[in-house]
């Protein structure tokens, strides 16, 4: 159940109407501490725009220790960072917009999984640790601008979304020049730059609140709106991010901006694959190149890289083999060139949502069934393995 105090009749009638008659509308703050000590499985208490701020505070303070499987939701009219940071460090979970009656429900269930979740751990006997998550982090990356990351790592976070294969955490760490949001459409209340003046007290709670949520499932960490706030975002808090991300979702998809730098390194230090994007063109070659000698020099698996060539079937006078000769490494999955790919970013809509079974978009699937997603093959030792990575794209 969740228990809901609001003054304002209006706002109160609002703010119960979006969360069904399940949820208790109290007069007050000492009622609902009344209704707290009643209600010991009360999971989410919601405090409405007209709940003066540091009664909320207080009271998410309070409960943070004597009850932490309760998430407290404040309600606001209006929202900024301030308000944001001052929150989070008082322990209220989530801070929604008053009229984000969607994201209200959504604040709402969230709270419930993870109380249902709390409550499991512990519930487990013989006070064994709590199974730790552990997300797969797949980090896109290609020196060059304009090859095709933003494109690939929106469109495998959506795919394997809506694939129902797991939960997905998208973030965009091109933080100048992010533009996640805008090929997804997605209208963010929050962006990564939120996180700053959190810094090491961000929790997993705390940070789900600062994603937007995309129709296929997939919930994005968007890029600040401005781009000077990326100097502030530390490799420190990146690497805080993706592991509070890994222990919540199942996969964690990484965009990353043209170049080789802290951030880009920290998310590839956390990354169980690195999707190295080439293009038939020399200069991306090179670049290509001088990245894969970099990460040898600072001995980062090659067994973690996989070559995606975008725009395979470019004619440009470049065989295959002779990149991967060039390049001493095989390319692993090819994506055709098609217009339709430009067309659908500028609809904001991803490809493989609009179109499943455009060439575009099996090749996608074909990659995240190959590289992505782990099944039973994966604990066979890779020797004994069916060719089931190189059926389709190795020649
Ligand atoms: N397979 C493809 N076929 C046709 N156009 C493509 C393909 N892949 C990407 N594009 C187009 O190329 C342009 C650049 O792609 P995208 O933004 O994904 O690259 P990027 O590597 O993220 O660029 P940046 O380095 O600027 O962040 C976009 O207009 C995109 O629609
Ligand atoms: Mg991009």
């Amino acid at each position: 159940m969740t228990a809901i105090v609001e003054f304002d009749p209006l706002g109160a009638e609002s703010i119960k109407g979006a969360l069904g008659p399940d949820a208790a509308l109290l007069p007050g703050l000492d009622a609902l501490t009344a209704h707290l000590e009643l209600n010991v499985f009360e999971d989410c208490v919601v405090l409405g725009p007209s709940v003066d701020q540091q009664d909320v505070f207080a009271l998410a303070e309070e409960m943070r220790l004597r009850r932490p499987s309760l998430g407290v939701v404040m309600v606001r009219r209006r929202i900024d960072t301030a308000i944001l940071s001052d929150a989070l460090r008082a322990g209220v979970r989530e801070v929604i917009q008053e009229r984000d009656l969607a994201g209200l429900t959504a604040a709402v269930r969230r709270q419930r999984e993870i109380a249902a979740r709390l409550r499991e751990s512990v519930d487990n006997p013989e006070g064994a640790a709590p199974q730790t998550h552990r997300g797969r982090v797949v980090t896109v990356f290609s020196a060059k601008g304009g090859c095709g990351k933003t494109t690939l790592s929106t469109n495998l976070a959506a795919a394997i979304a809506q694939s129902g294969k797991g939960s997905v955490a998208l973030v965009d760490l091109d933080l100048a020049f992010g533009d996640v949001a805008i090929a997804l459409q997605l209208f963010p209340t929050h962006t990564i730059a939120d996180a700053v003046p959190i810094g090491e007290d961000l929790d997993g709670p705390a940070l789900i609140s600062l994603l937007t949520t995309h129709r296929s499932g997939l919930r994005a960490l968007v890029a600040p709106m401005e781009p000077s706030a990326a100097e502030t975002i530390s490799t420190d808090l990146i690497v805080h991010i993706l592991d509070l991300l890994r222990d919540e979702f199942d996969y964690i998809i990484v965009d990353t901006p043209p170049a080789l730098d802290d951030h880009v390194l920290a998310a590839f230090d956390r990354s169980d694959i690195v999707a190295l994007i080439a293009t038939l063109d020399i200069p991306a070659l090179k670049n290509l190149k001088l990245t894969l000698e970099t990460l040898d020099l600072i001995g980062f698996s090659r067994d973690k890289v996989k070559i995606v060539l975008n725009r395979s079937d470019s004619k440009v006078g470049l065989a295959l083999s002779e990149v991967e000769k060039t390049l001493k490494a095989p390319i692993v999955a090819q994506i055709p060139s098609s217009r339709d790919v430009p067309a659908s970013t500028n609809r904001g809509v991803a490809l493989v949502s609009d179109d499943p079974k455009h060439p575009v978009s099996l090749a996608i699937s074909a990659f995240i069934d190959d590289y992505v997603v782990l099944t039973t093959d994966d604990a066979i030792p890779p020797q004994m393995r069916t060719d089931r990575r190189s059926r389709r794209w190795r020649r």
